[in-house]
């Protein structure tokens, strides 16, 4: 059932080629570069419409929603927010009908993600699920919605249902800039021509590095506190790479925007803590090349995600791992799979139970 993989979670991670091309077949076509989402067509005029759009989701898929914010911020110049289920459901939030709900959720049962629906749903809104479980409840609660193609995913640490939710979002936000021509022709087809070659770029990351990232896990595997720094379109990735970690290792993380670091937590910095930086190129790599100088001159130890002809950043780095060139706005996408091998090969030295860490459970079906 592990097909020869020792564990689900590396079995996930290694099926996410698969899962991300599976989320965009029959809706991105290779050839002609043409998007079509059955799910946006009973409420495009209300997509169209909206000035706002509340994305709502917990855990992993809260941060595949602070991706999106970015990304439809970007692309489609509408308003969006990004809300902890459990905070939205219990705040007496301002919601018309005028507001499109996006609900983001492998399991389709996560109680908080659900209630908060409800809610939001008496109150007129429209929402639109993203769901890896067919007819769960919160598919079943959407008035519209996207199915992501993940297949099931056991290992309780989202891997391959985070990136094909990644996959999902961005084909919606360039579906919506197309409705609203709120984006060019030209931006359009340029990403959904890299979204097409994200399966195999994933697969080439996946071939390339875990050897040297076992490297770094063995290493690092006894640091009792880790830092996920990124900006832009990689700060949620560094939420990401926070939480997966605290999850399978039970090391301390935490994820800061880059540009944070100088508001405090820079002060933990000293030669025992690994510093671990996403720093893809893009419209803000000068400003982070400056932060991971800022951590090395305080003898931090950096291991950095980067693009892989970043000679800078590669001479800053205690250790790096290499990903290949893309538009900024995919980075994000290849740049969480090594940091989920990573988590997994750090949890692994640590012995611990990676597909069933302690305290937790797949799905939280209880507030
Ligand atoms: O099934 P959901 O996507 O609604 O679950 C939300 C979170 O519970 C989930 O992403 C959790 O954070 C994972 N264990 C992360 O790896």
């Amino acid at each position: 059932e592990k097909g020869g993989y020792e564990h689900f979670m590396i079995k996930e991670i290694h099926e996410q080629p698969q899962a991300i091309f599976d989320s965009l077949r029959g809706r991105l076509d290779p050839e002609s570069l043409n998007i079509t989402l059955s799910g946006l067509d009973t409420i495009k005029e209300k997509l169209i419409a909206a000035k706002r759009v509340i994305i709502v989701a917990c855990g992993t898929s809260w941060h595949a929603g602070l991706l999106a914010e970015y990304w439809i911020e970007e692309l489609c110049r509408v308003n969006v927010e990004v809300e902890y289920a459990s905070e939205f459901r219990y705040r007496n939030p301002i919601i018309t009908p005028e507001d499109i709900i996006i609900a983001i959720s492998q399991s389709g049962e996560t109680a908080d993600t659900l209630v908060a629906l409800e809610n939001a749903k008496a109150q007129g809104a429209t929402i639109f699920g993203i769901v890896n479980v067919v007819g769960s409840s919160i598919a079943r609660v959407s008035d519209a919605g996207i199915y992501t193609h993940a297949g099931p995913e056991i290992g309780v640490a989202s891997t391959k249902a985070f990136s094909a939710q990644l996959t999902v979002l961005l084909l919606f936000a360039i579906k919506l800039a197309e409705f609203k021509q709120s984006a060019s022709e030209e931006l359009r087809k340029q990403l959904s021509k890299e979204l097409s070659e994200v399966p195999d770029k994933v697969k080439y990351i996946l071939d390339s590095t875990v050897e040297d990232i076992k490297v770094i896990a063995k290493k690092y595997q006894n640091a009792t506190d880790f830092l996920f720094l990124g900006r832009g379109y990689n700060f949620p990735i560094a939420l990401e790479g926070a939480l997966k970690l605290k999850e399978i290792s039970y090391i301390h993380a935490e994820g800061y925007p880059a540009a944070e670091m100088k508001h405090g937590p820079i002060a933990l910095v000293d030669e025992t803590l690994p510093v671990v930086f996403i720093a893809t190129k893009d419209r803000v790599h000068e400003k982070i090349v400056s932060n991971m100088q800022e951590i090395k001159a305080r003898s931090g130890k950096l291991i950095s995600v980067v693009t892989e002809d970043d000679q800078l950043a590669i001479s800053l780095s205690d250790e790096h791992i290499k990903i290949p060139a893309s538009h900024e706005m995919i980075a994000p996408i290849l740049a969480v799979i090594p940091l989920q091998v990573l988590s997994y090969y750090v949890g692994i030295e640590r012995q611990i139970d990676v597909d069933r860490p302690r305290n937790l459970a797949k799905s939280v079906t209880v507030e």
